[in-house]
């Protein structure tokens, strides 16, 4: 049984390599699939046998409880933006300047988000988000789902990769074709949608979303014994990795240029996105003597393409109803595709913008849309005009409600003021739910709005009676046992939250994320707010007049206050739970294993730092063993908890987390 489980691994995984990395299939998705299934099959009868590389691994399924921070064996920089040819430009003389003329590598700018990967002696041992840059996230369980990444490299070596996991164009119309079905918030573009999938507990999620990857740089490449960015690539490849097939050495600023106009007009044949060009010194020793400023290195930039623009005809303008009830004319567009996704709807801002502009409703109009920012009508055509285009008025009355609208003073929007208004009411209940609010998963706008219709939510704090109706929302199409539960499950948890998300997402006016955050670290607990004045808010910093007013108006509100009283009822926290991620985050309830020797603490003192910091030790390596801290010449327990994919520190990462 042994050989045949190994024999398989072999051939999936040499299929896998053929079909993701080099992009020709060797097997039929048939052939695959029953192999695939035989696998699966043999490993369940024989957990023992199952190698630590097998590609069932791929399916997903593992679930983590919470992401372990990785501190980087370097930091994980970025890069630093030009945006014309004048900054290109500079950048060349800056580097000529201290090293000479330089031949360059120019790269494709992936639309991703950027991943570490570290292997030991060829095994996939770990990979983790970029974070901060010094410390990132835990994500191995997730990546190991991606096809292209491989579980074992061509040879046995200890090495550290970094690149661009993304989501290709067409994975992402199927994932928000899925989502649309659900009724689930979409995805802005592919970047967010592959950045949500990595940071995904249950790996069986990110192993349907078609995640991709692009790997583009070796941390350590002169331990290999290589002298160029170029070579270093070449190397990547020869292990196993995909290398985005663009990249070219450039020897002149013309040829870097004309490489960069090629692309720009180029992108959107590409299957997946791109946000610019990136240039790097091809000389690694040279490189080195460039070194970094505090953030960038300086032998590298990115160029950043200039927003994208496309004309189409504006069809219709409606109006959309804010959480504050703010009014909003909106463009009903002839859909258009713009920078991977179909755009048929932007917004025009207020009434003032569509009248300076002169927006006509039949006008042929250029749409903008930069990164992550949402479409824009930019600038109408004037001489496209055949006299048929009908002129704007702004609406008087909601649109929802049909009360009158007010436009305050020195303020170009209208607003619905009737606090009854559906539609204020359901933007708040969908803004209540959002991640940095109370981020209660599983509710799209679609679902708050049916649930909304169906009465089951008014006020916030309904939320947290949901389950009382847990049998009737069981019937309603497209739910079932399970997605019921967890919903519940993270309304639960939401009760948890800081102060700061509670103030956040009660959306009180002018109160955004920065300043939820002052109010709860000043104020301490909810009691607290709601016993201060205007005179006590305006002296903290960064709180000014506006906000002042409008929190000291908020919590003189009687439907407010009563609102409070009834989430406390719930229980929810009403304190600021201060941000503890440092040391104790990463021991505090978490069970080591301690395996091989350490040379520069004793595993009795080990043992009691972990304690110290919240943690425990235990002797043997399970699948509850959240951290495995391995010494010199560790035994089998490294191996188990390779195969397991349990997080591993060695002894300098150990004592680094130790000192925080
Ligand atoms: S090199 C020190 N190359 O762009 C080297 N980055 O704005 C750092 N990116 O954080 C990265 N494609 O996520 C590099 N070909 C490429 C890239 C690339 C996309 C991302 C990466 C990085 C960000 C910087």
């Amino acid at each position: 049984m042994e050989n045949r489980i190994n024999e398989l691994t072999t051939i999936l995984n040499e299929a896998n390599y053929n079909y993701y990395v080099l992009d020709k299939p060797t097997i039929t998705d048939q052939e695959y699939d029953k192999y695939l299934r035989e696998l699966m099959d043999l490993e369940k009868k024989y957990p023992e046998f199952k190698k630590e590389d097998s590609p069932t691994v791929r399916v997903g399924g593992e679930v983590i409880d919470s992401f372990n921070k990785i501190v980087h064996q370097k930091p994980m920089l970025s890069l630093s933006n030009v945006f014309n040819e004048e900054e290109i430009i500079d950048f060349n003389n800056r580097v000529v300047k201290e090293v000479g003329n330089q031949e360059y590598v120019a790269e494709l700018k992936i639309d991703g988000l950027s991943v570490s990967l570290i292997y030991e002696q060829g095994k996939l041992v770990r990979a983790a988000t970029r974070g901060d840059g010094i410390t990132g996230e835990d994500i191995t369980h997730n990546v190991k789902t991606i096809k292209s990444i491989p579980l074992t490299l061509k040879e046995k070596i200890d090495i550290e990769v970094r690149g661009e996991i993304y989501m290709s164009k067409k994975s992402f119309e199927q994932v928000n074709e899925k989502r649309i079905e659900n009724g689930e918030e979409l995805f802005a573009n592919p970047r967010n949608a592959a950045a949500g999938s990595v940071r995904q507990l249950d790996s069986s999620i990110a192993a349907k979303r078609g995640l991709d990857s692009f790997l583009y740089h070796l941390p350590n490449a002169s331990d290999y014994s290589i002298t160029t960015h170029y070579e270093a690539l070449m190397f990547l490849k020869k292990l196993g990795f995909v290398v985005n097939p663009n990249i070219k050495k450039v020897k002149t600023i013309k040829e870097l240029l004309d490489y960069i106009d090629y692309w720009t007009e180029k992108r959107d044949t590409l299957p997946y996105e791109i946000d610019g060009i990136v240039i790097k010194v091809n000389d690694l020793k040279i490189q080195e003597k460039l070194g970094f400023t505090a953030k960038y290195p300086k032998w590298a930039t990115a160029y950043k393409f200039p927003a994208q623009l496309v004309l189409t005809r504006l069809k219709d303008i409606i109006f959309s109803v804010g959480r504050t009830g703010q009014v909003t004319p909106n463009a009903v567009l002839e859909p258009v595709i713009l920078m991977g996704s179909t755009i048929s709807a932007a917004t025009l801002h207020n009434e003032d913008y569509v009248r300076e502009n002169d927006f006509r409703i039949g006008d042929i109009v250029a749409i903008k849309k930069a990164g992550d920012v949402i479409p824009e009508v930019v600038k109408s055509i004037k001489e496209r005009r055949d006299g048929t285009e009908k002129p704007f008025y702004m609406t008087k009355v909601c649109p929802i409600c049909q009360s009158k609208l007010v436009r305050k003073e020195n303020e170009s929007a209208y607003y619905c003021v009737n606090l009854n208004c559906d539609a204020k009411r359901i933007e708040g209940l969908i803004h209540f739910v959002s991640r940095d609010a109370m981020n209660i998963d599983g509710f799209g706008d679609k679902i708050v709005e049916d649930f909304y219709n169906r009465g089951y939510l008014k006020y916030f704090s309904d939320y947290y009676l949901l389950f009382k109706v847990k049998q009737e929302l069981k019937e309603l199409e497209g739910f079932g046992e399970k997605s019921i539960s967890n919903l519940l499950n993270s309304i639960e948890e939401s009760k948890k939250k800081s102060l700061e998300n509670l103030l956040f997402a009660l959306g009180i006016r002018f109160v955004g994320k920065k300043t939820a955050k002052i109010l709860a670290s000043f104020y301490k607990n909810m009691d607290n707010l709601l016993n201060t004045n205007y005179e006590e808010l305006i002296t903290i910093p960064d709180i000014g007049d506006v906000i002042a007013k409008s929190v000291e108006d908020t919590i003189h509100n009687e439907e407010f206050l009563n609102e409070i009283e009834r989430l406390k009822s719930h229980g929810l926290n009403m304190d600021y739970l201060e941000n503890t991620i440092s040391v104790n985050e990463l021991f505090n309830e978490k069970t080591f294993v301690l395996t091989g020797s350490l040379t520069k603490l004793s595993r009795d003192v080990a043992s009691l730092e972990i304690e110290k910091r919240g943690g425990k030790t235990t002797s043997s390596v399970t699948k509850k063993t959240d951290i495995v801290v391995v010494g010199d010449k560790p035994g089998s327990k490294y191996d188990k908890a390779v195969s397991l994919g349990i997080t591993i520190w060695n002894e300098d990462e150990f004592i680094n987390n130790l000192n925080g």
